[in-house]
C-alpha cells in the first residue's frame, strides 16, 4: 500500500475550471432507464456506507459541499454506494420515516446537490430495518424526488440523448450467499435477495454488457469485488461478476463496504476498483496486502468527472483535501495523478 503525494491544489482547481461547463440535467425515467444531460463533461460525487445520521456523516457531507464550492461544481448527481441507513428507525422505518430527513434530505440538501441520486442497497439497508430495501424503492417513487432506486438493479446512460458518455449498471450485491443466511446474534433470517431474483439480476446484467453501452461503462454495487479492506474480496463476486467485468472490458466498479477509500488495479484487468465507503460510519484499518495505488481507512468522498474520452477519478479526504487521482481511459489504461 502507498500513500502519494498530496495533489497539488491549484492544479486540481485549474482542471476542475477548465471543464466546469454548467450542464443541464433532462432526466427521462423509462423502464430502469434513465438518460441525462448535454454537454461534455459530467461531475458525480460517490459516498458509501454514510446512513448514520451521525456527525462524521454530516461532517463529510460539509465537506462535499466545502468542494463544490471551491472547486465551483454544481454536482450532477451523487452515487450512493449501500449502508444508506444504519440501525434501527425509531419511528419505524417508511417513507414517512424521520430518517428521510436526517439522513438524508437534510444533509445532503437540494440547494447543494440538485440532481439526481442515485442509490443501490447495501446489506445493512436489508438487515437493519427489515423490509427497508421496499421502503427505499417506495421512496424514488414519490413525486419529484431525488431518490432514484427505480429497482433494485438499474441501468442509466449518462450525457447527451444518442451520443452518451458513458452507461451505469448498478446492481444489488445482496445475493443470498453474500448477505442472506441467519443473524449471528439472534437466530433470524436475514434479508437478501431471493435465488429467482439472483438469477433474473445475473441474467439482465449479463443482456446489459451484451447491449449497445456508451463509450465508458461503470458499474456500481455495493459490496466489493476485490478489497483489501476489513471485509477483503467478495469471492461469489469475484467468481459470478468478475469474469464479466473482464470480457465486458467494464472501466470502473464501484462500490462500499469497506469503510475507507480504495483503488486498486490487478494485473491484465480492464476493470479499475474504486472503493468509497468513507461516508460516515466508523472507519476499519485495512488488512490486506495487495498492492494497489491506493487504499486508508479514512472518512471522506470521491469526485468522479466523466469526459468523453476520460475517467477522472478523486478521493477526497473529510476536510475536502484531495488524497488520490488517477483518470481511467477508454482503452482500459490508467494513470496517476
Ligand atoms: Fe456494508
Amino acid at each position: 500500500m502507498t500513500s502519494p503525494a498530496p495533489i497539488d491544489r491549484r492544479r486540481a482547481l485549474k482542471t476542475l475550471f477548465c471543464s466546469s461547463a454548467l450542464l443541464s440535467l433532462n432526466l427521462r425515467e423509462g423502464a430502469g432507464t434513465l438518460r441525462a444531460a448535454e454537454g461534455d463533461s459530467l461531475d458525480l460525487l460517490l459516498i458509501g456506507d454514510f446512513g448514520t445520521s451521525g456527525a462524521d456523516q454530516r461532517k463529510v457531507a460539509q465537506a462535499m459541499r466545502d468542494y463544490c464550492q471551491t472547486a465551483q461544481i454544481t454536482p450532477h448527481g451523487l452515487l450512493l454506494l449501500g449502508d444508506n441507513f444504519y440501525s434501527a428507525a425509531k419511528d419505524g422505518f417508511s417513507t414517512e420515516s424521520v430518517r428521510w430527513k436526517n439522513t438524508f434530505e437534510d444533509v445532503y440538501p437540494a440547494e447543494a446537490f440538485p440532481g439526481p441520486c442515485w442509490a443501490v442497497l447495501g446489506n445493512h439497508d436489508y438487515h437493519d430495518n427489515p423490509g427497508g430495501e421496499k421502503v427505499q424503492l417506495a421512496y424514488a417513487q414519490r413525486p419529484g424526488t431525488r431518490w432514484k432506486m427505480p429497482a433494485k438493479w438499474y441501468r442509466f446512460d449518462l450525457g447527451p440523448e444518442g451520443k452518451p458518455l458513458a452507461t451505469v449498471i448498478a446492481l444489488d450485491s445482496n445475493l443470498p450467499s453474500i448477505s442472506g443466511g441467519k443473524d449471528k446474534k439472534s437466530g433470524k433470517p436475514r434479508g437478501s435477495l431471493t435465488e429467482a431474483e439472483a438469477a433474473e439480476q445475473l441474467a439482465w446484467f449479463k443482456a446489459q454488457l451484451g447491449s449497445q453501452r456508451a463509450p465508458f461503462t461503470i458499474v456500481m454495487a455495493h459490496h466489493p469485488v476485490y478489497s483489501n479492506g476489513d471485509h477483503g474480496d467478495t469471492r461469489t463476486l469475484v467468481k459470478e461478476w468478475g469474469p464479466l467485468l473482464q470480457e465486458h472490458k467494464v472501466h470502473a466498479y464501484l462500490c462500499g463496504h469497506d469503510h475507507d477509500l480504495q483503488h486498486l488495479e490487478l494485473e491484465g484487468q480492464h476493470t479499475s476498483y474504486v472503493l468509497s465507503g468513507g461516508g460516515g460510519a466508523k472507519t476499519r484499518k485495512l488488512e490486506g496486502d495487495r498492492k494497489m495505488p491506493y487504499g486508508k481507512d479514512i472518512h471522506g468522498f470521491t469526485h468522479l468527472r466523466i469526459e468523453r474520452e476520460a475517467l477522472v477519478f478523486t478521493h477526497l479526504d473529510a476536510s475536502a483535501e484531495p488524497v488520490h487521482r488517477f483518470t481511467k481511459r477508454l482503452d482500459g489504461s490508467f494513470e496517476l495523478a
